[in-house]
């Protein structure tokens, strides 16, 4: 895909500035879009080192003992008290929302609420209580292995990850990997590199794509190829919650 480098100088876009038809234009054609930057380097850096604050979270997962991988990731107790990422949580969701409504009759699927606040009263109604909004720290050889983000039975149907740190300066290798299940073919891998700031956009479980007869469904995946050198965080937002 095409991967400009912006400047980490060039002002953040605010998520309601975002180009929406672009971005789906881009989810459609490639599988994942990439935004351009939403933060500045400070606010990344302020996001990245809240993963030091043990009170902010209820949970740390180190993922080599559950063979994830390898790196930590946290998921914060009450995102929306956190101000940055509550924030974007809930200022991202209705752009989603509109290309996963977009999704829904090509899925043969549900649609979604207009609002964030919508959507976890229906998952708290359906036990889903726990929020999944998350840092993930990865250290030199660190990766992910390719899974996909399933927390109940509600699943709201995209998902984004804000890159926090500079490729090329903080760390190396740490690559995006996507691989899409394309039914009686074989699979498609698609390596994305995020700068400093912006947020990929992508499935959590498949992707409609046109074919001869109509819509079909592509299984997708995503993990994370492992860090040469340096440091990597990134901040993770699924829109459902866990039961
Ligand atoms: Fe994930």
């Amino acid at each position: 895909m095409n991967l400009s480098a912006p400047s980490t100088r060039t002002p953040p876009t605010a998520p309601g500035a975002l180009d929406r038809d672009a971005l789906f234009r881009q989810l459609n054609s490639d599988g994942v879009a990439l935004t351009p930057p939403l933060l500045t380097l400070e606010q990344c850096q302020e996001i990245a080192a809240l993963f030091d604050e043990p009170q902010l979270f209820r949970s740390t997962v180190v993922m080599e003992r559950y063979q994830f991988g390898r790196g930590s990731y946290k998921y914060f107790a009450d995102p929306a008290a956190v101000p940055l990422v509550g924030r974007l949580r809930e200022e991202l969701y209705p752009l989603l929302a509109w290309m996963a409504n977009q999704w829904a009759p090509q899925l043969k699927e549900r649609s979604y609420p207009a609002t964030l606040d919508e959507l976890l009263a229906e998952c708290a109604a359906a036990g889903q209580s726990r929020p999944t909004p998350l840092i993930l720290r990865y250290d030199e050889g660190d990766y992910a292995c390719l899974h996909q983000d399933v927390y109940g039975d509600i699943v709201f149907p995209l998902q984004i990850a804000i890159m926090l740190s500079r490729p090329g300066e903080d760390f190396t290798g740490g690559e995006n990997v996507f691989v899409e299940q394309r039914p009686r073919s074989q699979s498609r891998a698609l390596v994305v590199k995020p700068s400093l700031g912006q947020a990929m956009v992508f499935p959590v479980r498949h992707r409609p794509v046109r074919g001869a007869h109509g819509y079909r469904r592509h299984p997708m995946k995503h993990g994370t190829n492992a860090v040469d050198r340096g440091r990597r965080t990134v901040l993770g937002l699924i829109f459902h919650n866990a039961r």
